[in-house]
């Protein structure tokens, strides 16, 4: 595949060095530097984009790439709201849009975890359940796309919870404690304690590869498919 990186940050770097590993083309990579690039023209030999950039600038280069028939997954995080948009641009083009909070393989699974321990605890009301994800200082939103992914599937099920916050003021409130620390490339626990016991369960990632093989397995699954997909279809845990 001729694949097109936008976010050539940190991200897009091990991105490139897993998809060329696993036989494709980087046809096209995009910083803030030479945003321009990113255009019709310089679109037209790609089969699929992987974006990663900033909250900020996702909706505009996935609408862009879409819009140009050219399917897209995207990892970038804190752009929650606008996501919709971008499903429906892929609906209207006739092409693939994949978003994940988390590509990591190990997380996707850390995912189906977290929802079947919520079901089980949701009568066990002697146990509180809060949240701690640990994240590198350059990270810049709060708390991490993957701590409200986690945090809304405990919502779902344990009815004792209504919202979740930064803050640990109410009872009915899932507290996420959210640190920042050098280096970390993202830790994700979640705990149900008691005065009895505590259960605990961690996801750590020690490398951003699990991120990056993620998003390129999404790439080759969605390139020559129609639709909105997320990594559940990628990893067959639909
Ligand atoms: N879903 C996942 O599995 C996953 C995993 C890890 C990270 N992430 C998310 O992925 C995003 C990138 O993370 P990172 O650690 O790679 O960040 P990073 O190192 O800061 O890289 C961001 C890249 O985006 C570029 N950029 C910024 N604005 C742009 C624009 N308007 N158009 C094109 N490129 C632009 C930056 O260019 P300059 O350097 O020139 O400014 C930089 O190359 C973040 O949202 C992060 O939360 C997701």
């Amino acid at each position: 595949m001729n694949i097109a990186i936008i976010g050539y940050g940190k991200m897009g770097k091990v991105i490139e060095q897993i998809a060329v590993e696993r036989g494709h083309s980087i046809v096209l990579k995009i910083s803030s530097s030479n945003k321009e690039d990113l255009n019709v023209e310089n679109l037209k030999n790609v089969d699929a984009a992987i974006e990663m950039t900033q909250p900020d600038a996702a909706k505009e280069n996935i609408l862009l790439c879409l819009n140009a028939g050219v399917p897209v997954t995207s990892g970038t995080t804190g752009w929650n709201d606008e996501i919709p948009v971008a499903e429906q641009a892929a609906k209207n083009n006739d092409t693939a849009f994949l978003y994940a909070s988390n590509y990591s393989v190990g997380v996707n699974i850390f995912f189906e975890v977290n929802k079947i321990l919520a079901k089980l605890m949701n009568k066990q009301s002697d146990y509180n359940v809060s949240m701690t994800e640990i994240h590198h200082t350059q990270k810049k939103d709060s708390p991490s796309g993957t701590a409200i992914t986690l945090a809304n599937q405990i919502l779902e099920s344990v009815d004792r919870k209504s919202n979740w916050s930064e803050e640990d003021n109410n009872a009915d409130t899932l507290h996420i404690t959210a640190l920042r620390e050098e280096g970390v490339p993202g830790t994700h626990s979640i705990k149900y304690s008691s005065d009895i016991d505590d259960i605990e369960i961690t996801h750590t990632a020690h490398n951003r590869n699990g991120f990056a093989l993620g998003a390129v397995l999404a790439a080759e699954y969605i390139f020559d498919k129609k639709g909105v997909f997320s990594m559940q279809d990628v990893l067959g845990i639909n």
